[in-house]
Formats: structure tokens, sequence, C-alpha cells
């Protein structure tokens, strides 16, 4: 139902916030925890922009009860977090430190104590040390290990925890972690990115097996892929053929294993032996059935044919006459080409049934607190009011959307950017870990409570 200029969105739907561990947490050597690759990429000079890291960042494990408290303030439905492995298993596999699964599991009920569903990520890209010391993903034993983690996992919290995401955008783990080398642990080489995006798929089909085997049968299991619409630079055959060889690369190369059990054609031939190894064997086991899709959506991708790039000559384009961010291009239509797209190539033939959910969305521009201590992001207000109107209409198209999560909850630490940009719904005072609400959170406090979007011009800019 639609008042003119009001979008409803189905009873139910879940409106979350996302965050990371290493982004949020803080307390870096406590109770039992190992080191991550974060902490040893951190340490390297010139890695960070502002040489910092993530020993404090938002004090979240100190803080956590009154972080839950402001998001209950605001009506927030859900709250998607990611577990630290080396807070569970300092050495990557074999000794489980309790106190960690103990601060999960308190994390979890005080979640459920206000009402919030706790969405947990298995693995947000802090890998044990130990386990990047004995080669890390390009190695298979590393998958063989996030099973056994997520086995662990699953016991403790299963009983709680409804809703499982096994990896989140395991294409960064592989680009940006192993081939750019931007993204710990730093490596730059071809056939180890490769061979890690095939072990993470790996993985991620034996951490789906290992949460079913110890979680109740009620036990809602998926993946978060970071996707994007690729649009070619121009209308030339070249271009367009490197746009689609980037969405092979990029997108394909996790939908295809994970939803249709192959590696696209297409994609053999454009990598020749670069292809990760996957017998028929691994396909099925990545293929290992799935509850819903979790998709983080920033932005588009605008490529033209580029013959002298590594992996698939393709360049990244910024078109001009586009509306930046400080990190992307502002392209609020694509999550709506994205989201209809997905579902008609993967979703709507999938046996099981398939639902979707954006696991993340959000943007990141200057905030800064004013004279009267509100910090009156409108910019974030917009692109959220926007990308939300364009999953709307998604949905209207027939995409079966459960739920949409605002990344971030706090401003918190942006791996490579430090704490230099700043994504959150509640600005943090990095001296004084102090959190104020921005424009924004209060906005979306609104949107949830109404259910729905006022998309009137001004509607979105009268948050109080
Ligand atoms: C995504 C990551 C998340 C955050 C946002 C801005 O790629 O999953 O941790 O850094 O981008």
């Amino acid at each position: 139902m639609t008042r003119k200029g009001f979008l409803t969105f189905p009873a139910g739907f879940i409106w979350g916030t996302a965050t990371a561990a290493y982004q949020i947490e803080g307390a870096w050597d406590k109770d039992g925890r190992g080191m991550s690759i974060w902490d040893t990429f951190t340490r390297q000079p010139g890695r960070i922009q502002d040489g910092s890291n993530g020993d404090v960042a938002c004090d979240h494990y100190h803080r956590w009860p009154a972080d839950l408290d402001l998001m209950a303030e605001l009506g927030l439905k859900a709250y998607r977090f990611s577990i630290a492995w080396p807070r569970i298993l300092p050495e990557g596999t074999g000794k489980v430190n309790q106190a960690g699964l103990d601060f999960y599991s308190r994390l979890v009920d005080g979640l459920l104590e206000r009402g919030i569903q706790p969405y947990v990520t298995l693995y947000h890209w802090d890998l044990p040390q130990a386990l990047q010391d004995q080669g890390g993903w390009p190695q298979r034993t590393t998958a063989e290990s996030f099973g056994e983690y997520s086995r662990v996992v699953g016991r403790r919290l299963g009983d709680r925890v409804q809703h499982w995401i096994t990896h989140n955008e395991p294409m960064v783990m592989a680009y940006l972690g192993h081939l750019l080398g931007q993204h710990a642990p730093g490596v730059q080489d071809l056939m180890a990115a490769l061979a890690t995006a095939g072990n993470l798929l790996v993985s991620h089909g034996l951490a789906v097996q290992a949460l079913r085997s110890v979680c109740p049968a009620n036990a809602q299991v998926g993946i978060t892929l970071n996707l994007s619409p690729v649009h070619p630079a121009s209308e030339t055959d070249l271009d367009r053929q490197a746009a689609l060889r980037h969405d092979l690369a990029t997108n394909r190369l996790f939908l295809d294993p994970v939803l249709k059990g192959s590696l696209p054609d297409e994609l053999a031939e454009l990598l020749g032996p670069l292809l990760p190894q996957l017998s028929p064997a691994d396909l099925k086991v990545i293929s290992e059935p799935i509850d819903f899709l979790g998709i983080n959506y920033y932005s588009r991708t605008v490529v033209r044919h580029a013959p002298d790039s590594p992996l698939h000559q393709v360049a990244q384009v910024q078109p001009s006459g586009s509306e930046y961010s400080q990190m992307w291009e502002i392209y609020p239509d694509g999550i709506r080409e994205l989201l209809t797209r997905v579902w008609k190539d993967y979703g709507a033939t999938y046996s099981r049934g398939l639902r979707l959910l954006v696991t993340e969305n959000g943007i990141c521009v200057p905030d800064g607190v004013d004279y009267d201590g509100r910090v009156r992001d409108y910019r974030r207000i917009r692109y959220l009011r926007d990308h939300l109107g364009a999953l709307w209409q998604a949905m209207q198209e027939g995409v079966p959307l459960d739920g949409y999560f605002v990344w971030s909850f706090p401003d918190n630490f942006e791996w490579a950017f430090g704490y230099t940009l700043r994504f959150g719904l509640v600005y943090v005072d990095y001296a004084t870990q102090q959190r104020i609400v921005k424009d924004s959170g209060h906005w979306y406090a609104k949107v949830i409570r109404d259910n729905g979007l006022d998309t009137r011009p001004g509607g979105a800019f009268l948050p109080l």
C-alpha cells in the first residue's frame, strides 16, 4: 500500500545495521585472543593511511552493553556482527578459548534481551595469524580449519542464533588481500589470489555443513557477497566485452559456484591456468544448499578495455558528471539493477527457494559535530533514502527481499583508510569514545518505526 510519496515495506521487514569484529572491538590482546592477520598488517609501516590499527577501535569489547542500548533506542530489529576467529581459536585450530566464546555468548544474550535478532558473520577478514604462518587462504588446509571453527561457534551459539553468514565478501579477501596487497595479508600474487578464491568457496561449503550438523533445524545459513553491476565506459565492443569479463571475474566467480555448483565456461576461458582448481566434489561442497544470499552494495562499477592490466585486461573508470562520496560513485539505481538480475539469474531457479538480504549499504562523507552537538549528515540520509527507494522498487518487481542492514552502526576502523573515513549512523569521538547518534541515525529510527520511507521533498530531511 502506498500513500503518495510514502513507500511501505512488508510487515516483518528486517531493519538492521552491520559491523565487523576487527573494525569495532578493540581489546586485541584481551582474554586470550590470538593475533590476526590484521594485527600484523597494521603494524607494517605504510599499510594504513593514518598509521592506525584496531587495537582499541570503538572499544566495543568493553562498551557493548551501552552500544546495544543505543541500538534498542533506535528500534533496530537486527544486528549483523562478526566473530573474531582468533578469539575462539587463538592458534586457528585446536584449543578453544572459552573466554572468547563467552564474550559472544553474552553479546547474543544482550541482543535477544533487547529484542534484536543476531545475524552472525563467521569470517570478516581476520584470519588467525597462526594459520597465515602455515600458508593462509591459498592453502586448502585453511578451508578445513574454517569448517572446524564454524562447528565450534555453531555448537555454542546455535541454540540462540538463527541467522548465520559464513563469509563476508570473499572477493575482497582474494583480490585486495592477495592480488593488490591493499588488505591483510598484503600479498601480491595472481596465483595466490585465485587459489584464495577457490579455498574461500570450499570453506563456505564446509561451514554450511558444519553449521547444519550442530545447529537446530531452523538455522538459516547464507553467505555475503559484494556484488556490483558492471557497466562499460563506452558502447564500443571492446569496452562491452571488458564489462562482461569484469562481471565474470568479480561477480560470477562467486555466484555461480555457490548457487549453481559450477564455474562459468567463459571464466575458464578467461583465466586459463589461473582458474581455481575445483574438483566436482569441491563444487558439490561449495553449492551445499543455503537459505539466503546476503548482498553488499555500495556502487556500480564502470570499466574500459585495458590491454596492459593484469588478470582480465580491465581498468575501472570514474564517470564524469556523477556524484561521489569520499570512496565511490553514488548510483542508487544500481541496487535495483543488481537485485533484479541476481534474482532472475540465480534466485528464481534455485531449487530450494532462496531469500535475499542486503547485508551492507552505506556511505562515507566528512561528518562533523556542529556547535549544538548534532551531526547533520544529510548526504548520508539522502544516500540511504535513495537506495531504499530503489530497493523498494526491486521488491515491486518481484525480488523477495527480507531485510536491509546499514553499514555501519558506529564509525569505525575502515581497513586501509584507518579512521579517516566515517560510515556510521553513530558518530564516535575516538579520543573519548563518546557516541553521538547522527541525524541519519534518528532518520533511520523513524524509517523503522514507520516501516516505510517518506520520499517527499523535505520529508527525509526532517528526522527529529
Ligand atoms: C565493505 C566491508 C566493510 C566496510 C565497508 C565500507 O566492503 O565489508 O567491512 O569496510 O565495505
